[in-house]
């Protein structure tokens, strides 16, 4: 504990590094779409949207404004809604024959993430997908210095994939996420509208509403970057570099966001305020992790998004198996914050004040247990799966989800607790039903 949380360790970090966008937020911005394009030096612009969107009236306003600025555009919306090596390729393709001088991305997080890898393919094509991925994975090339100038518009209230330098993507041939991170992909602008969100569904909501929830615990409660080892060469200081003062501010915020809005949120779509608030809180749980990284929330999430079977989400439009990424997430959250919290009491019981918990007569020894009841309670009010054996997972299947999840290896190094195989299945055991 002597460390804890940003005192200097021997050998450890003694600085952290920020990287976020130039951002604009507010109802009607996307009317600014044009002007900021052109100010980037924007002159034929590849518009990456997907093929739901590609009708709605928010592409139409980008599309308009692009336009009037006097710029060409082509649109690309062959991206599913999960991005995937696939769909990354063919909007390589199109950037490469389009010869644009620029991206513009709306959308969900799959797009945007799509967007961004779909420029590094196309810039420095490679002879195997997973080259660009950590090692052992991937073979960790070098990527370029420089994309294209991206302008990234989101149209849900989760991902804060605008401001993140990281890209999640489904490699199909292995059946599962990994991530890419490299501060070339963060985008040179973010413009965050939240008229956007006025007409989303309501499990759209929630799944994106507890993922930006889980973002920012997991955050706040990450390893502390002074215990992450110091880097030799500052330029190769990760993103996923611990919780730091920054994150602190922003998960913070996005942390009260989601105890006072999530719920309003999700069960009124007339509630504007509750919208705005949970799309601010999502790009400032997009700064605050793309600055410091998850850890087992989401490492835990990728071995169920690997073995879901047949499971169907209201207002998700899409073929089983398949799971929205932030249910994925906070299925397995309670039982992670009952772990974690072991390892550091009082950070997590900050949290879940942050979170509006019951402290009532509850101490630091209790913060792993308040934090787990509030997650359950915020699921019960929003109508997601009480655990994993509510979307199908069996006692018997612990071992497989575990040894899928334990190749995210910097996540779970992320996390405030050394982290085994053993421990992870019993998370996911303890993540089955919620009493
Ligand atoms: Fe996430």
């Amino acid at each position: 504990m002597g460390c804890q949380y940003f005192d200097p360790c021997a050998g450890g970090a003694d600085s952290f590094t920020i990287a976020i966008p130039k951002f604009t937020f507010g109802r009607g911005c996307l009317q600014e779409s044009g002007q900021r394009a052109k100010a980037l030096g924007m002159t034929r612009v590849g518009l990456f949207t997907d093929p739901i969107l590609r009708d709605s009236v928010h592409v139409a306003t980008v599309r308009d404004c692009l336009r009037q600025a006097g710029l060409d555009l082509e649109i690309f919306d062959q991206i599913t809604i999960e991005a995937d090596d696939a769909s990354v390729l063919r909007g390589a393709q199109f950037i490469r024959e389009g010869r644009f001088d620029g991206i513009v991305s709306v959308g969900g997080g799959s797009v945007i993430d799509t967007a961004k890898a779909s420029m590094l393919y196309a810039l420095q094509p490679t002879d195997e997908f997973l080259d660009y991925f950590a090692p052992p994975l991937g073979g960790g090339k070098t990527m370029p210095i420089k994309l294209l100038p991206h302008l990234a518009c989101p149209t849900t209230s989760g991902t804060g994939s605008e401001c993140t330098s990281i890209t999640v993507l489904r490699i199909n041939h292995l059946g599962t996420k990994f991530v890419l991170a490299n501060p070339v992909l963060l985008a040179n602008e973010a413009l965050v509208d939240p008229a956007c969100c006025d007409s989303l569904p309501a499990k759209v909501v929630a799944s994106t509403g507890f993922d930006l929830l889980c973002h920012a615990l997991e955050c706040f409660t990450a390893k502390a970057y002074s215990q992450w080892q110091k880097m030799p060469d500052p330029l190769a200081r990760p993103l996923i570099q611990g919780a730091n003062p920054w994150s602190d501010l922003a998960a913070r915020k996005a942390l009260e966001i989601a105890g006072e809005y999530l719920q309003r949120g999700v069960n009124n779509h007339l509630d504007h305020e509750a919208r705005d608030q949970l799309m601010w809180g999502a790009s400032l749980a997009g700064m605050a992790f793309g600055n410091s990284g998850t850890h087992l929330g989401h490492a835990l999430s990728y071995g169920v998004t690997h073995l879901i079977q047949d499971v169907t989400t209201d207002d998700y439009p899409v073929k089983s198996p398949f799971i929205p990424h932030g249910i994925s997430v906070v299925l397995s959250a309670p039982a992670v914050f009952r772990y974690t919290a072991a390892a550091t009491p009082e950070r997590h019981y900050q949290a879940a004040g942050y979170l509006q918990a019951d402290l009532q007569d509850a101490g630091a020894d209790d913060a792993g247990e308040a934090i787990a009841n509030r997650l359950i309670d915020l699921m019960r009010n929003t109508d997601m799966p009480n655990g994993l054996a509510a979307v199908g997972f069996t006692p018997q299947q612990v071992p497989a989800l575990a040894a899928s999840s334990a190749r995210q290896i910097r996540a779970i190094a992320n996390a405030p607790r050394e982290t085994n195989l053993t421990d992870i299945e019993n998370i996911y055991a303890s993540a089955m039903t919620y009493a």
